[in-house]
């Protein structure tokens, strides 16, 4: 039997919320919403340092992946989507606050700090995104062929703009065909790699662990955790990029959406605010009962990604590849107790590495 105890956070509920607290305690609260964000592997590459009536964000590159994300753009886009959450409960919960990014120049690892303002805002349209914050998962099954009516899809594409980024959508078969074919191509350029894999099956975690993939998020059957091991033996030993990079084409195709993120940049600032956008969108998404799943590797691999941008006709970096639809049940994956995100001196965990 799997241990739940690090899938309590998903428990969050507004009803919670320290409303007459001190400053401290209500931002404290706000992480538990940050924490739900989607990450690279499920990294959480995020720390949080609490001050009076700031909030500080740091990405924690100690949880970062050199072989698929080199740059690191994963990792920001990841704090990214954290940030959303974190902005989105904080907009709901009626808290005017400033929310800067990259506040001070010479500390890269400090990607926003956070600061509480006494003036009440009014939760307008934020409370449909709170609420599906803990409903979000990435669910990496089969969709239904039901299709993703216009509304979502122009409510989506000015999530992203609305984060500084752009969405184009591919519907048609055609389309569809091509940016499986990359998807492919991707997957088996990755998995020819033998240090690809020995990354990917070091994340391959038991559902009992606090971050890492379990293998049931990757469809394989909780009653069969403790085969985890072998699992990640075998991810690490042998080549199944032809096999990944077939399935992956068929679930590219045949799902009912797929939609390109980018940006006009490709810099630290562009990537944090990608996953902003990314969150956003995937919350809108949510809120209509649909999910979505990742198909990153042709921007993964770097002489892909500029015949991604030319599929969707853009000049600009593509940030993310998505698959969207209707899917059957996908459970949650765990998170880390807040305990151990909260730092308390920022500079030694900033010149740790
Ligand atoms: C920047 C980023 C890149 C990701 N890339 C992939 C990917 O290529 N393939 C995949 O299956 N999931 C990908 N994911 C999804 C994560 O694995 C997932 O968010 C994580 O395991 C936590 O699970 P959850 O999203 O269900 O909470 C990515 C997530 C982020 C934020």
């Amino acid at each position: 039997m799997t241990d739940q105890t690090y899938l309590t956070s998903w428990q969050v509920s507004e009803k919670d919320f320290p409303r007459g607290g001190a400053p401290e305690e209500q931002l404290r609260f706000l992480v538990r919403y940050a924490i739900l964000a989607p990450s690279t592997h499920n990294s959480q590459p995020w720390r949080f340092r609490l001050a009076g009536d700031t909030l500080e964000l740091f990405a924690d590159r100690g949880r970062s992946l050199p072989v698929v994300d080199p740059d690191n753009r994963g990792l920001l886009i990841s704090c990214g989507a954290a940030l959303f959450n974190l902005r989105t409960a904080m907009y709901y919960f009626g808290l005017a606050a400033e929310a800067r990014p990259f506040p001070e120049p010479g500390r890269p690892d400090l990607l926003a700090r956070i600061r509480l303002d006494a003036a009440q805002l009014r939760p307008g349209e934020w409370g449909e995104l709170l609420r599906a914050i803990p409903l979000r998962v990435t669910n990496r099954g089969r969709f239904e062929a039901t299709e993703v009516p216009v509304t979502l899809d122009a409510a989506m594409r000015a999530a992203a703009h609305g984060e500084g980024a752009w969405l184009t959508t591919f519907k048609t078969a055609r389309a569809k065909q091509a940016v499986g074919r990359l998807v492919a191509e991707g997957d088996r350029i990755q998995f020819e790699n033998a240090e690809f894999r020995r990354e990917l099956a070091q994340w391959l975690h038991s559902a009992r662990d606090k971050d890492g993939l379990p293998g049931y998020s990757k469809g394989i059957d909780e009653k069969l955790d403790f085969v985890t091991p072998v699992t990640a033996y075998l991810v690490r030993t042998f080549d199944f990029g032809n096999g990944v990079a077939a399935r992956d084409r068929e679930l590219a195709t045949g799902s009912p959406l797929l939609a390109c993120l980018d940006t006009a940049r490709d810099d630290p600032l562009s990537w944090l605010n990608a996953g902003q956008a990314l969150q956003r969108v995937l919350l809108v998404a949510t809120a209509r009962g649909f999910h979505a799943s990742f198909l990153n590797q042709p921007i993964e691999v770097a002489h892909l990604r500029p015949r991604l941008a030319s599929l969707a006709e853009r000049k600009a970096f593509p940030q993310l590849l998505l698959r969207i639809g209707r899917g059957g049940p996908a459970k949650h994956t765990p998170r880390r107790p807040l305990e151990e995100i909260f730092i308390e001196d920022a500079r030694a965990a900033e010149e740790s590495w």
